[in-house]
């Protein structure tokens, strides 16, 4: 089928190029990202392959309906940024990568927490400066410490494996608790117990109407003072303005993030030359205990693997029987 693959980058040309070889995939590479502007760059295309930050609003599905679009495969795990009402009504299907690999998520999140406790990436600078040190570089153990889990599925998961290993004691809040997790030793409590008893909280639920800004003002408030919190799901789950007054007043000790409630003008684009406009991120670049990455917790040979070949899987299903082998419904 032919596919219009928005959002290319070099390394999602190697890795669909590599996966499509043994198929017939008609793929166009289109740099651009989706949305009403860019959607007619699809005319023709069955198919339309989008990435976390293509915008599949109700007007880029008109345009791409218009065009001849019938399906949509997701290089993604989330699919908060298409209209799936709007989908349903102009007849899309909608594919997506349910677990291509929790591992390389979670392994992030780890990587977050052990660089902010550590202050690696502080401790780095100065060691390039000739500067030994050691004032303000204090840790704390993970041993023994608590780590609340919002959202315990694939990747809340792996994740609490990994925190297991350390010795951490574990709360979780999911409405689906995870016999995973539970065999682990989870205690699940309802949201407001976990944040005030986890010296660490790490977000790992889908960003949808009832978690947007699920942190807040009041959520901060609960916390641990100096607790620290993470997140490597989707950037709107937190109140980005209210966590930087929690940043302010040292109610929060630790930021990690790897998602930004509007990381669609930022991430995936090398702005090194230019000014960011954006005050609320340029804040929290300022901060010595915020550590920020660009959307990158997916990014490993596995996870890249796994995602070009379910997408094409997803592509094949639906040329086969008009239905992805995982759907979005
Ligand atoms: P999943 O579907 O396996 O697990 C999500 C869990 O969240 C489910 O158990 C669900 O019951 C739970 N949940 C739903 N609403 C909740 C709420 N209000 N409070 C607490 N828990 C709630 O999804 P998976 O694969 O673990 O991915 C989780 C999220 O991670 C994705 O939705 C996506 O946004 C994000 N993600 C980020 C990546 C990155 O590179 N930073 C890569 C892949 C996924």
């Amino acid at each position: 089928m032919r596919t219009a693959v928005f959002s290319t980058k070099p390394y999602d040309r190697r890795f669909l190029q590599a996966a499509a070889r043994a198929g017939a995939h008609d793929l166009v590479w289109i740099e651009a990202r989706l949305d009403g502007t860019t959607a007619r760059l699809a005319e023709g295309c069955e198919v339309a392959c989008l990435f976390v930050n293509d915008r599949a609003d109700a007007t880029a599905l008109e345009i791409l309906t218009a065009g001849g679009t019938r399906f949509l495969a997701l290089r993604s795990a989330g699919f908060n940024h298409v209209d799936l009402l709007a989908a349903k009504r102009l007849g899309i299907s909608v594919g997506r990568v349910p677990a291509y690999s929790p591992e390389a998520v979670a392994e992030h999140t780890v990587a977050l927490i052990l660089a902010l406790n550590r202050r690696i990436h502080r401790a780095h600078a100065r060691v390039r400066e000739g500067n030994f040190a050691l004032e303000g570089l204090l840790g704390f153990d993970l041993h023994g410490r608590t780590v609340g889990i919002i959202g315990t599925g694939q990747i809340g998961a792996a994740f609490a494996r990994i925190m297991a290993g350390f010795g951490c004691r574990l709360l979780g809040h999911d409405p689906a608790p995870s016999d995973r997790c539970l065999a682990l030793g989870m205690e699940y409590r309802p949201l407001g117990e976990v944040l005030q008893a986890s010296d660490i909280i790490s977000l790992h639920c889908p960003l949808t109407p009832g978690t947007r800004h699920l942190i807040d003002a009041a959520a901060l408030t609960l916390m641990k003072r100096g607790a620290m919190l993470i997140n490597t799901s989707r950037g709107a789950i937190l109140d980005t303005a209210a966590v930087v007054q929690a940043l302010k007043s040292g109610q929060l000790g630790y930021l990690g993030l790897d998602v930004y409630e509007e990381e669609e003008k930022l991430f995936f684009e090398d702005l090194s030359s230019t000014v960011i406009a954006d005050d609320v991120f340029a804040r929290l670049l300022t901060f010595p205990n915020v550590l920020i990455t660009g959307h990158q917790a997916f990014f490993t040979e596995e996870a890249m693997r796994a995602i070009a070949e379910t997408t094409l899987a997803n592509i094949d299903a639906f040329a086969r029987s008009g239905r992805a082998a995982h759907p979005v419904e």
